[in-house]
Order: structure tokens, then C-alpha cells, then sequence
């Protein structure tokens, strides 16, 4: 945080008091409003909120090609499950976005290139606090969908060969380990250079940190139970208890990351707790196998 205008994050009931607010960890950094610079448009069509694309300057001020999302409601957990996911996803071998930051966005400027939307408009102050990661090369998975009724034969292709992925997997046990609740095709980036990434975390936690919302469940592994063939749905599923096993490990490794977060951005101790035992309670041994009903058959490094 180098000058006082990063300082001055809005003090809210989701974000503690700056001056006793714990440093967020350098892999998440907040970046002052300095660091957007550039306009680059909203992705597909325009959207609900204020999500657009942007040219942002990173802490050594190399300059990134970054989807951005506000966050007007200082009430509601966005920048907070972004960031737990995102560091989670790194920990647990899901493709990323390379870089992630919350920066400060300055409303004025953003209205010039872009209409605000009303929570926008209504937040107090003139910064505007979003969750920021660098553009992964490639098309979401539900790119070539027409309409929800006629998706089109392109689209059947793309989901059938995500779930026919390994990537699908890791990323259905993450959702259920992680309680995220958002998964629709929207948020699986197919990379340019093969494989899937994983965006858009903001449902993490879910029923901890969100309690009541406004989000439909949406789950890759009903998906892959309804269309799938049995044995194909089968495996799906070994699949994902095999990447379970990693998870313990992962959290290991993100423990003191997530720990700074939660102190950072939560402000209530009994909710960070609760996540944390939320997530270890979950990654251990066998817990994911029992509640997809298959065997604890532990990563393919295991087998003899
Ligand atoms: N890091 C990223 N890389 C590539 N595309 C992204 C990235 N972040 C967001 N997008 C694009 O922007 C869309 C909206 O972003 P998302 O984080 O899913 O917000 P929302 O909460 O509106 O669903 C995504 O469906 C995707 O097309
Ligand atoms: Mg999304």
C-alpha cells in the first residue's frame, strides 16, 4: 500500500478500520487508483454490473491486460472470497489467472468510459474498491452458447469436452470442498494453451460468508451426474477423489495467506474461524470420497 490514498480503503463492516487493518498478503495486493489506466470495454455483452476490461499497473508497474470487478457494497464478502479462491485455485493446481490484486477505482474516471450502475452511484466516497485479475487467454466454456433453450451444436461440443476433461474434476472436487456455489460454464476459461481455468470465485465459502443470497446454486457435478453416461459419470467422480487428496496439502500451503486475508478483510473472528473449519474439515482424508459416495482411492502416485 504506498501512499495514502490506498490508505483510505472505505472502512466498512466487511473491511476493518485502515488504521488497525492488517497488511493484506503481497500476493494480494491493494493498488491505488493510479493503477487503472487504461479503458478497455466490458467483456460479451454488457453486463449487469460494473465488470470491464482494463490496462492495470502492478506493484513493479508492469502493465496488464485485467478483467475488473467492483465492489460497491462494503456488506457483501466479494473481494474477500475472490482473493480466498484465487490463492486456493494457485494451492491446488487449478489453472489461474496469472496476477490478482484489489485495486481502487476512481468512479469519476470510469464513468467517462462507462455508464455506473446504481450500487456504483450509491457508494459513498469517490474510490470504489474491485477485484482485479489478468485476462487468461482463451473462451469460456459457454462461448459458443446461442440461447438457454437452443444452445447449438457447438456449445454441446464445448461442455462435453470439458467434462470429458481432467481439468473438470479438480474443479468440481475444488467447488465442493471449497463450498462455492457459482460454477456455470461462464466462470471455466478454456486456455489457449489447453486446459481449464478457473475464475470468477466470488460464491467461495459460500454459506458462511454469504449466508442468504442471490445466487442460484449451480454445480458442476449435478451437471456431469445428468450428462454423463453412468461409467463416464463414474469415473468423473474417482476423478474427484483423487484431487481431493491434495487438498489438505493445499491448505497447508495457502494457511497463512488465507489467515491474513481473513484478518484483513473479515472482521468478524467466530466467521473466520468457521471458514477455516470449514475448509480443513473438508480437505481431509476420505471426506469428499464419502460425500460423492465412491471409494477413498487417494492420487494416482499412491496406487502400487
Ligand atoms: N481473469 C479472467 N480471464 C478471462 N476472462 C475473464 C476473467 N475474469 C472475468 N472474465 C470474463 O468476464 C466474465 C464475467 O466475470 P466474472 O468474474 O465471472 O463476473 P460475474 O460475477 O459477473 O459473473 C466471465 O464470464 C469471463 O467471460
Ligand atoms: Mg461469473
Amino acid at each position: 500500500m504506498p501512499n495514502n490514498e490506498a490508505a483510505s480503503l472505505p472502512p466498512t463492516p466487511a473491511m476493518a478500520e485502515p488504521d488497525t487493518a492488517p497488511a493484506l498478503p503481497a500476493e494480494v495486493p491493494v493498488l491505488d487508483s493510479s493503477a487503472w489506466r487504461e479503458y478497455r470495454g466490458q467483456p460479451g455483452k454488457a453486463t449487469h454490473n460494473s465488470n470491464h476490461l482494463a490496462v492495470i499497473a502492478d506493484q513493479a508497474g508492469v502493465l496488464r491486460r485485467c478483467f475488473v470487478k467492483l465492489a460497491p457494497d462494503p456488506t457483501l464478502p466479494t473481494l474477500l472470497c475472490e482473493a480466498l479462491g484465487w490463492v486456493l485455485a494457485g494451492h491446488s493446481g487449478l489453472r489461474r489467472a496469472d496476477f490478482a490484486a484489489i485495486v481502487l477505482i476512481d468512479k469519476e474516471r470510469l464513468a467517462k468510459s462507462q455508464e455506473l450502475t446504481a450500487a456504483c452511484l450509491a457508494a459513498p466516497g469517490d474510490l470504489i474498491p474491485a477485484w482485479c485479475s489478468s485476462a487468461i487467454p482463451g473462451q469460456t466454456v459457454n462461448a459458443n452458447l446461442k440461447t438457454e433453450k437452443k444452445p447449438g451444436t457447438q456449445f454441446h461440443i464445448d461442455y462435453k469436452t470439458f467434462l470429458n476433461a481432467a481439468d473438470s474434476r479438480k474443479i468440481a472436487a475444488f467447488d465442493l470442498w471449497t463450498g462455492l456455489q457459482d460454477r456455470n460454464l461462464g466462470n471455466v476459461i478454456r486456455h489457449a494453451s489447453g486446459g481449464y481455468a478457473s475464475i470468477d470465485h466470488e460464491t467461495l465459502l459460500h454459506d458462511i460468508l454469504w449466508g442468504h443470497s442471490p445466487f442460484q446454486p449451480r454445480n458442476l457435478t449435478a451437471w456431469a451426474a445428468k450428462d454423463l453416461e453412468p461409467k463416464k459419470f463414474k469415473a468423473f467422480k474417482s476423478d474427484m477423489a483423487r484431487a481431493s487428496a491434495g487438498h489438505a496439502d493445499a491448505l497447508a500451503k495457502a494457511e497463512s495467506t488465507l489467515n491474513a486475508l481473513l484478518s484483513a478483510l473479515l472482521p468478524h473472528a467466530g466467521k473466520r474461524a468457521d471458514a477455516l473449519g470449514f475448509l480443513r474439515q473438508r480437505s481431509q482424508r476420505g471426506w469428499l470420497a464419502k460425500e460423492i459416495g465412491v471409494l477413498d482411492m487417494g492420487p494416482k502416485e499412491d496406487k502400487p
